[in-house]
Protein backbone atom coordinates (compact mmCIF):
# COMPACT_ATOMS: atom_id res chain seq x y z
CA UNK A 1 0.00 0.00 0.00
CA UNK A 2 1.43 3.73 -0.80
CA UNK A 3 -0.73 7.15 -0.42
CA UNK A 4 -0.08 9.64 -2.80
CA UNK A 5 -0.79 13.07 -3.01
CA UNK A 6 -2.38 14.82 -6.11
CA UNK A 7 -1.10 18.97 -6.40
CA UNK A 8 -3.99 20.98 -7.24
CA UNK A 9 -3.39 24.93 -8.65
CA UNK A 10 -5.08 27.62 -8.14
CA UNK A 11 -4.64 31.22 -8.13
CA UNK A 12 -6.92 33.30 -5.21
CA UNK A 13 -7.36 36.68 -6.26
CA UNK A 14 -9.27 40.67 -5.94
CA UNK A 15 -11.62 41.26 -9.02
CA UNK A 16 -9.11 44.76 -9.54
CA UNK A 17 -6.25 42.19 -10.06
CA UNK A 18 -7.35 40.62 -13.22
CA UNK A 19 -7.23 41.75 -16.86
CA UNK A 20 -9.04 43.99 -18.29
CA UNK A 21 -10.67 41.10 -20.45
CA UNK A 22 -11.13 38.79 -17.21
CA UNK A 23 -12.98 41.36 -15.35
CA UNK A 24 -14.90 42.30 -18.45
CA UNK A 25 -15.82 38.08 -18.64
CA UNK A 26 -16.67 38.48 -14.91
CA UNK A 27 -19.12 41.42 -15.63
CA UNK A 28 -20.60 39.13 -18.22
CA UNK A 29 -20.93 36.66 -15.84
CA UNK A 30 -22.99 39.12 -13.29
CA UNK A 31 -25.07 40.16 -16.47
CA UNK A 32 -25.77 36.96 -16.98
CA UNK A 33 -27.34 35.87 -13.53
CA UNK A 34 -29.48 38.41 -13.92
CA UNK A 35 -31.47 36.39 -16.62
CA UNK A 36 -31.66 33.60 -14.09
CA UNK A 37 -34.85 31.31 -13.66
CA UNK A 38 -34.69 30.41 -10.39
CA UNK A 39 -37.73 30.78 -8.84
CA UNK A 40 -37.22 27.45 -6.43
CA UNK A 41 -34.01 28.39 -5.36
CA UNK A 42 -33.82 32.06 -5.36
CA UNK A 43 -30.03 31.14 -6.27
CA UNK A 44 -28.87 33.52 -9.09
CA UNK A 45 -26.08 31.72 -11.41
CA UNK A 46 -24.32 33.53 -14.34
CA UNK A 47 -21.43 31.80 -16.48
CA UNK A 48 -19.81 33.54 -19.42
CA UNK A 49 -17.38 31.77 -22.38
CA UNK A 50 -14.59 33.30 -23.48
CA UNK A 51 -14.38 31.52 -27.30
CA UNK A 52 -10.27 31.53 -29.26
CA UNK A 53 -12.53 33.92 -31.84
CA UNK A 54 -13.28 36.88 -28.59
CA UNK A 55 -16.43 36.04 -28.81
CA UNK A 56 -18.83 35.76 -25.60
CA UNK A 57 -21.60 33.20 -24.87
CA UNK A 58 -23.36 33.61 -21.66
CA UNK A 59 -25.90 31.59 -19.93
CA UNK A 60 -28.06 31.99 -16.49
CA UNK A 61 -29.44 28.70 -14.45
CA UNK A 62 -32.76 27.64 -15.80
CA UNK A 63 -34.82 25.47 -12.99
CA UNK A 64 -38.16 23.62 -14.03
CA UNK A 65 -40.62 22.23 -11.51
CA UNK A 66 -39.77 18.94 -12.21
CA UNK A 67 -36.45 20.04 -9.93
CA UNK A 68 -34.05 17.27 -12.57
CA UNK A 69 -34.82 19.34 -15.75
CA UNK A 70 -33.50 22.10 -14.80
CA UNK A 71 -29.95 23.13 -16.22
CA UNK A 72 -27.20 24.94 -14.15
CA UNK A 73 -25.87 28.08 -15.89
CA UNK A 74 -22.23 26.43 -16.54
CA UNK A 75 -23.90 23.64 -18.85
CA UNK A 76 -26.21 26.15 -20.55
CA UNK A 77 -23.88 28.66 -21.69
CA UNK A 78 -21.29 25.82 -22.59
CA UNK A 79 -23.78 23.98 -24.84
CA UNK A 80 -24.96 27.19 -26.40
CA UNK A 81 -20.89 27.71 -27.16
CA UNK A 82 -20.41 23.70 -28.34
CA UNK A 83 -23.56 24.21 -30.52
CA UNK A 84 -23.38 27.52 -31.66
CA UNK A 85 -19.40 27.48 -32.94
CA UNK A 86 -18.77 23.56 -32.64
CA UNK A 87 -14.89 24.20 -33.53
CA UNK A 88 -14.21 26.83 -31.63
CA UNK A 89 -11.81 26.66 -28.80
CA UNK A 90 -13.20 27.54 -25.01
CA UNK A 91 -10.52 29.76 -23.71
CA UNK A 92 -12.40 30.65 -20.14
CA UNK A 93 -15.22 30.63 -18.42
CA UNK A 94 -16.15 33.01 -15.65
CA UNK A 95 -18.97 31.77 -12.93
CA UNK A 96 -20.54 34.43 -11.04
CA UNK A 97 -23.41 34.42 -8.70
CA UNK A 98 -25.88 35.91 -6.14
CA UNK A 99 -28.47 35.72 -3.87
CA UNK A 100 -31.63 36.74 -1.74
CA UNK A 101 -32.32 33.79 -0.21
CA UNK A 102 -29.09 32.42 0.76
CA UNK A 103 -25.66 34.09 2.19
CA UNK A 104 -22.62 33.44 -0.13
CA UNK A 105 -19.68 34.51 1.99
CA UNK A 106 -16.75 32.69 -1.35
CA UNK A 107 -16.86 31.68 -4.32
CA UNK A 108 -19.52 29.25 -5.61
CA UNK A 109 -17.58 26.04 -7.88
CA UNK A 110 -19.06 24.20 -10.32
CA UNK A 111 -21.13 21.08 -9.67
CA UNK A 112 -19.62 17.54 -10.65
CA UNK A 113 -21.76 17.00 -13.90
CA UNK A 114 -21.13 20.79 -14.79
CA UNK A 115 -17.19 19.87 -14.53
CA UNK A 116 -17.89 16.64 -16.30
CA UNK A 117 -18.76 18.82 -19.79
CA UNK A 118 -15.99 21.53 -18.79
CA UNK A 119 -14.05 18.05 -19.23
CA UNK A 120 -15.62 17.17 -22.06
CA UNK A 121 -15.14 19.97 -23.95
CA UNK A 122 -10.81 20.38 -22.76
CA UNK A 123 -10.64 16.96 -24.20
CA UNK A 124 -11.83 17.85 -27.16
CA UNK A 125 -10.16 21.15 -27.92
CA UNK A 126 -6.71 19.71 -27.08
CA UNK A 127 -6.41 23.17 -25.14
CA UNK A 128 -7.01 23.70 -21.71
CA UNK A 129 -10.35 25.72 -20.38
CA UNK A 130 -9.35 28.62 -17.37
CA UNK A 131 -12.18 28.63 -15.02
CA UNK A 132 -12.40 32.15 -13.26
CA UNK A 133 -15.35 31.65 -10.07
CA UNK A 134 -15.88 34.90 -8.69
CA UNK A 135 -17.79 35.46 -5.51
CA UNK A 136 -19.86 38.40 -4.84
CA UNK A 137 -17.60 40.33 -2.36
CA UNK A 138 -14.66 40.01 -5.25
CA UNK A 139 -13.14 37.45 -4.58
CA UNK A 140 -11.94 35.16 -7.77
CA UNK A 141 -10.32 31.83 -7.79
CA UNK A 142 -9.03 30.75 -10.83
CA UNK A 143 -7.57 27.40 -11.94
CA UNK A 144 -5.64 27.46 -15.54
CA UNK A 145 -7.06 23.18 -16.36
CA UNK A 146 -10.19 21.84 -16.06
CA UNK A 147 -7.63 18.68 -14.43
CA UNK A 148 -7.22 20.84 -11.19
CA UNK A 149 -11.19 20.88 -10.99
CA UNK A 150 -11.73 17.44 -11.80
CA UNK A 151 -9.08 15.06 -10.63
CA UNK A 152 -9.73 11.65 -12.01
CA UNK A 153 -11.55 12.63 -14.21
CA UNK A 154 -13.30 10.66 -16.96
CA UNK A 155 -12.91 11.26 -20.70
CA UNK A 156 -12.81 9.66 -23.93
CA UNK A 157 -8.97 8.29 -23.42
CA UNK A 158 -10.11 5.89 -21.42
CA UNK A 159 -12.90 4.78 -24.36
CA UNK A 160 -10.11 3.84 -27.00
CA UNK A 161 -11.53 1.26 -28.59
CA UNK A 162 -8.51 -1.51 -29.44
N1 LIG B 1 -26.30 26.04 -9.96
C1 LIG B 1 -25.64 26.50 -11.07
O1 LIG B 1 -26.25 27.02 -12.01
N2 LIG B 1 -24.30 26.38 -11.08
C2 LIG B 1 -23.53 25.92 -10.06
O2 LIG B 1 -22.32 25.89 -10.17
C3 LIG B 1 -24.18 25.45 -8.83
C4 LIG B 1 -25.66 25.40 -8.83
C5 LIG B 1 -27.74 26.24 -9.91
C6 LIG B 1 -28.58 25.02 -10.00
C7 LIG B 1 -29.84 25.48 -9.31
O3 LIG B 1 -30.64 26.20 -10.24
C8 LIG B 1 -29.37 26.45 -8.26
O4 LIG B 1 -28.08 26.85 -8.67
C9 LIG B 1 -29.30 25.87 -6.86
O5 LIG B 1 -28.62 24.69 -6.85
Amino acid sequence: MKEEKIELVFTRAKFQELSKTEQDLIEKAKNAYLNAYAPYSGFLVGASVLLENSEVISGSNQENAAYPSGLCAERVALFYAGAKYPNTPIKTIAISTKSKTFEITDVVSPCGACRQVMAEYQQKQGQNIKIILHSPNDEVLISNSVDDLLPFMFNSEKLRKF
